[in-house]
């Protein structure tokens, strides 16, 4: 199959080849509060776990003590303690969720909330910034005119969206100079609207690359199954990880990223050991019966 542009092997592109990431990446909502010997145990993890995507978020860190900003400022100090490191990553943020309005994609609101964001990082430019959440009262053109701008600015190398509808997608492109990178749903074994509601569909109409975010439905798919749905879907993910002797969480990443619009699930895991279990998921190929498999024991029904 052809590789999109100039991508090398083995990792998956975003935009066009715009960004070139490893197949998985390694998300920080999660953290938080922690010391400082932790935080570069848990990036190490992810590096060691052949991770290059880090995905952040100006909001992660609301609700602890540290409060909004709290894991840019946790990262930033672990980027400035590590020289060389910046230059290791590809690194992705998130604008545009303001509580309590909740949401804000005004032009003057994104442009403000990215240059916070590479203070709080101490760093010149994103890789990748991404509207959090759609503000409905935010033109796409005014999304766009910020994107551009950042971009033009150097504080951006790349644009995209997360939490978008197929449609929202469209409407933001339409009006874009800087072509999207990337869009982040939630996709998961638990999470399958993807499949159906035309976002995975139109990310491989136009290049766009898939961030998965919670692949391990917020670490609902690791532990004990909560109801009924998820008991069906732990059975079967079970089923191939005593087969292929890796754990039921490295299965659930494998089938997130073995769909072909190539999703790189972010492990949200904070416990280096969980980090390391789940990355043995790039081991594993899942045939065509066995991902059917987990996708009808999430529907609860055979395919039609
Ligand atoms: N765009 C958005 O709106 C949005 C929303 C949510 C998340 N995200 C992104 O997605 C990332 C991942 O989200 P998530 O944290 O919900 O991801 P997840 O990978 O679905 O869940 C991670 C949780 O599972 C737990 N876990 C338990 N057993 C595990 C095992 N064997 N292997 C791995 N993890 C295990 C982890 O615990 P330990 O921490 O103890 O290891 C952690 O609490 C976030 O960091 C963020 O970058 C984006």
């Amino acid at each position: 199959m052809e590789r999109p542009h100039d991508t090398p092997p083995g990792l998956v592109s975003l935009g066009r080849g715009a960004l070139g990431v490893a197949p998985m990446g390694w998300g920080m909502w999660r953290f938080t509060g922690l010391p400082i010997e932790a935080a570069h145990a848990i990036v190490d993890a992810a590096l060691e776990a052949g991770c290059t995507l880090f995905d952040t978020a100006d909001i992660y860190g609301l609700g602890t003590e540290g409060g909004f900003g709290a894991a840019e400022a946790l990262f930033g100090r672990v980027l400035s303690e590590r020289p060389g490191l910046r230059d290791r990553i590809i690194l992705a943020s998130k604008a545009g969720i303001q509580p309590p309005v909740p949401y804000d994609s005004s032009a003057a609101y994104l442009i403000g909330a990215c240059e916070a964001s590479l203070k709080r990082l101490g760093i010149e430019q994103l890789d990748l910034l991404q509207v959090h959440r759609p503000d409905l009262l935010a033109h796409p053109a005014e999304v766009a005119a910020a994107f551009d701008m950042l971009h033009r600015q150097g504080k951006v190398r790349a644009a995209g969206v997360s939490n978008y509808t197929a449609t929202q997608v469209r409407a933001l492109q339409a009006h874009m100079t800087l072509p999207l990178a990337s869009l982040q749903p939630e996709f998961s074994a638990l999470r399958t609207e993807p499949l159906e509601d035309g976002v995975l569909d139109l990310a491989m109409e136009r290049g766009l690359g898939v961030l998965a975010w919670s692949p391990l439905a917020g670490g609902r798919l690791a532990g004990p199954p909560a109801d009924e749905r998820a008991a069906r879907v732990v059975a079967v993910l079970d089923e191939f990880a005593a087969d292929r002797a890796v754990s039921r969480a490295a299965i659930a990443c494998a089938w997130v990223m073995a769909h072909p619009s190539r999703p790189v699930p972010l492990i949200g895991a904070q416990s280096p050991a969980h980090v390391r279990d789940v990355a043995r998921a790039t081991g594993v190929l899942l045939s065509r019966q066995e991902w059917y498999r987990v996708l009808e024991a999430e529907r609860g029904a055979r395919m039609p």
